[in-house]
């Protein structure tokens, strides 16, 4: 059983939310993280706020194994200082395809003006490093004897595991509307973001594909350049409870409310079989910590309705709360009916 979490517009969905709850709910034998550092997935769980550029956000799951894929990239400081923080050093598995970020390539994209001025770019270096991997001078997982430890062939890993019947989640980064390909170039990021690049990554085919889960946020936000229908002023966001700051630049993120015909295509386009909506809890107070849809507000049970109907797809999964398992789970109702 295989599940790709999507982010549906620009990041910031609250993937990593998703992908904890699932986590905890579903207990995937492997968790895989595709992109690189540039995104920053958020897990709170127990009162602890965990930030990570690298690690899949199942690590909280403490039976499950993590796993780089070949077409992912990481960095060696922003990896073992996470490992260290997550304590996951025993179950983390690396692809020796994975590419590697030097201070190099983040120079490179700091000194870049398109990529600082125009595009508003997060300056990581996973850019860089992507175009020196297409050249093909870059640096590979497998040329570090510092990771020697942690090589395995992740497809072959996965491959296994589905044989197996068990569970497998891969936890994409950025959103669908920021995908090389598929987004608004050039104000996009160095990768296609949508499901199937996703899984291009990871390196497995689309038949081993089970779920195809798109999430947004009951409202969008995006940092950097680029269209953003709806755009609110920084006061009308803050008004709204809006306002929200990046994960890795602290950069402060333009918002707008939830675009349902947007969504509507991003979930066709990707295929998606299931969609989450995080943060309910910030239109409608008296959703915070729900845990049944019956339990919410009628305001919000109706905002939901409608909204299935616009973008054409039940939502499953609905975040009402930080926590991860501050979560509506409505995957055995919709799939009963
Ligand atoms: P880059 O991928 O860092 O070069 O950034 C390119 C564009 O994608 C910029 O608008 C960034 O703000 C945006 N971007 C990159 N990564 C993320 C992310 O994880 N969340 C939200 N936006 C991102
Ligand atoms: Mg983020």
């Amino acid at each position: 059983m295989l599940d790709i979490l999507v982010g549906g517009f620009y990041g910031d969905e609250g993937k990593g939310k998703v992908a904890t709850y699932l986590a905890l709910k579903d207990k995937p034998e492997i968790a895989v993280r595709t992109g690189s550092i540039n995104a920053g997935h958020t897990a709170v769980y127990k009162g602890r706020t965990y930030r990570l550029r690298s690690i899949p956000s199942a690590f909280i799951n403490k039976r499950t194994r993590l796993a780089i894929p070949p077409g992912a990239l990481i960095k060696l400081d922003v990896f073992l200082k996470e490992m260290e923080e997550t304590h996951t050093k025993d179950r983390i598995m690396i692809d020796g395809h994975v590419g590697v970020i030097t201070d190099a390539e983040v120079e490179e994209e700091v000194k870049n003006s398109i990529l600082s001025k125009e595009i508003g770019s997060t300056k990581q270096g996973v850019g860089a490093a992507e175009s020196k991997r297409i050249m093909r001078s870059l640096k590979l997982a497998k040329d570090y004897s510092e990771l020697s430890d942690f090589i395995v062939d992740v497809p072959k890993e996965i491959v296994k595991c589905s044989k197996d019947g068990l569970r497998i989640q891969v936890e994409g980064s950025q959103g669908h509307m920021l995908s090389l390909y598929h987004g608004e170039y050039p104000y996009v990021t160095s990768r296609n973001t949508m499901a199937s690049g996703i899984l291009n990554e990871v390196g497995v085919g689309p038949k081993y594909v089970d779920n195809i889960v798109v999430i947004f946020k009951a409202f969008t936000t995006r940092v950097g350049a680029g269209s953003l229908r709806g755009e609110l002023s920084p006061k009308e966001a803050q008004n709204l409870g809006f306002l929200e700051f990046g994960t890795v630049t602290g950069r402060q993120r333009r918002a707008a409310p939830f675009d349902p015909e947007l969504a509507n295509a991003v979930i066709k386009i990707n295929s998606a079989n299931q969609v989450a909506i995080t943060k309910l809890d910030v239109l409608f107070k008296n959703a915070a910590k729900v845990n049944d849809f019956n339990k919410l507000p009628k305001e919000a049970k109706d905002w939901i309705n409608s909204m299935e109907d616009k973008i054409g797809a039940p939502v499953t999964l609905i975040g009402t709360g930080e926590d991860a398992l501050d979560m509506i789970d409505r995957r055995k109702e919709v799939s009963g009916k």
